[in-house]
């Protein structure tokens, strides 16, 4: 029972077969698009079909992660994730998606989820379709320690050319000096962030701890999402439940894993962007979506770890310390700009790239959850 209930948490993964049960081709593309990597998979949208030919998403306002994300950066490249893969979708099943965001207005915080972020219209007609359809069930975020040969420039080269680069640089950090200084940076941010009881207690509602919780929600991620599988998950599911998330022993392990994944990354990756605008933002999320599935591509493994850039205020000695290392990769360059509500640099995303082994999809709730109401 709990594992035909567990296989459900996850149908969503054969999003063939799941469009087969519609007619409506929106949801049909829809199917696919609710696979886009999101944070802490706490599936941000909310979707209305609108006339004959029309999506319109949202922001659900009552999916947000307002301790890690006070000014909603993620969730907002969460959207542009999704209306990427949603437009290849799209384009697979012979429809032209023209985008419009923001189409009525920005909503500002207290009225997040209002108005659309936007509104897709779909024409039928012959339309390339884009290689990277077939990635989107395949794609994963993986969290293993990385292993295995180095990457190579082809590989990074074409991560950089998966999207549409102006204004929005992918750059690698490839010097071992640097990249080590930045790994130090990613796990002396975790343990902020773990030591801080507000922002781990959001990070922990959304650990799935048992199958069971993954049952329950279809959201979050759990121990095989974090890349414990098999006898591990056993001992680490008795070891560290629920009731000891608090404990010394559960944070001080999660800070360590986070140094054992970040020293462990093949290439540690920064997407800029242009500004630090909710337009900016989803369309940053655009093309990480992009990027994401050209690694799977590729066979190639990524794993967002954004805690640095998370703008809350205990952390503002570790984003610091991050803006100055990445004025001294390209001193005159454009990338480094600051933004001036945050203080902290354009860097809109930060993932490690490299090679492991497969681990188990993160679930996904029912398409129709996703309909607003
Ligand atoms: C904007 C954004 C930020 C993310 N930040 C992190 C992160 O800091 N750490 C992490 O482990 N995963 C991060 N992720 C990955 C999500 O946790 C992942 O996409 C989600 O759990 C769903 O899993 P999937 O990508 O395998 O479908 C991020 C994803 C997005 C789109």
């Amino acid at each position: 029972m709990t594992n035909s209930k567990l296989a459900a948490a996850r149908v969503a993964w054969s999003p063939a077969k799941m469009a087969e049960q519609y007619d409506d081709v929106r949801l049909k593309m829809l199917c696919y698009a609710i696979l886009a990597p999101n944070p802490h998979n706490i599936q941000p949208w909310s979707v209305e079909l609108s006339g004959t030919d029309a999506i319109n998403l949202y922001v659900d306002p009552k999916r947000l992660l307002l301790m890690t994300d006070p000014f909603l950066r993620q969730i907002f490249e969460g959207q542009g994730t999704f209306l990427e893969t949603l437009s290849i979708a799209a384009k697979e099943f012979g429809y032209e998606p023209n985008i419009q965001l923001f189409p009525e207005r920005v909503d500002p915080p207290e009225n997040i989820g209002k108005s659309p972020v936007a509104v897709v219209k779909l024409s039928k007609r012959e339309i390339d379709n884009d290689s990277l359809f077939r990635q989107i069930p395949k794609r994963c975020n993986n969290r293993r320690p990385y292993k295995g040969p180095p990457l190579t420039e082809n590989e990074l080269n074409s991560l950089q050319n998966s999207y549409e680069a102006a204004g929005y640089p992918m750059v690698f950090i490839t010097d071992a000096a640097i990249r080590d200084r930045v790994e130090d940076l990613m796990t002396e941010a975790m343990r902020v962030e773990t030591y801080l009881d507000r922002t781990h207690e959001e990070t922990v509602k959304m650990i799935r701890f048992n199958d069971n919780e993954v049952i329950a929600s279809r959201d979050g991620f759990s121990y095989e999402n974090m890349g414990v599988t098999g006898i591990s998950r056993f001992f680490v599911e008795r070891l560290s439940p629920r009731n000891k998330a608090f404990g010394g022993f559960f944070r001080e392990t999660t800070v360590n894993s986070t140094h054992k994944q970040a020293h462990t990354a093949g290439a540690i990756g920064i997407l800029f962007g242009p500004g630090n605008s909710r337009m900016d933002q989803v369309e940053v999320g655009r093309r990480f979506a992009r990027a994401f599935l050209k690694a799977a591509e590729l066979n190639l493994d990524i794993h967002p770890m954004n805690q640095i850039l998370q703008e809350y205020d205990e952390l503002a000695e570790v984003r610091e310390k991050f803006s100055t290392i990445i004025q001294s990769l390209q001193p005159n360059s454009v990338l480094p700009t600051v933004d001036k509500v945050t203080g902290v640099t354009t860097a809109q995303l930060l993932f490690r790239v490299g090679r492991a082994e497969p681990t188990p999809h993160a679930p996904r709730r029912d398409l129709m959850d996703f309909l607003k109401s």
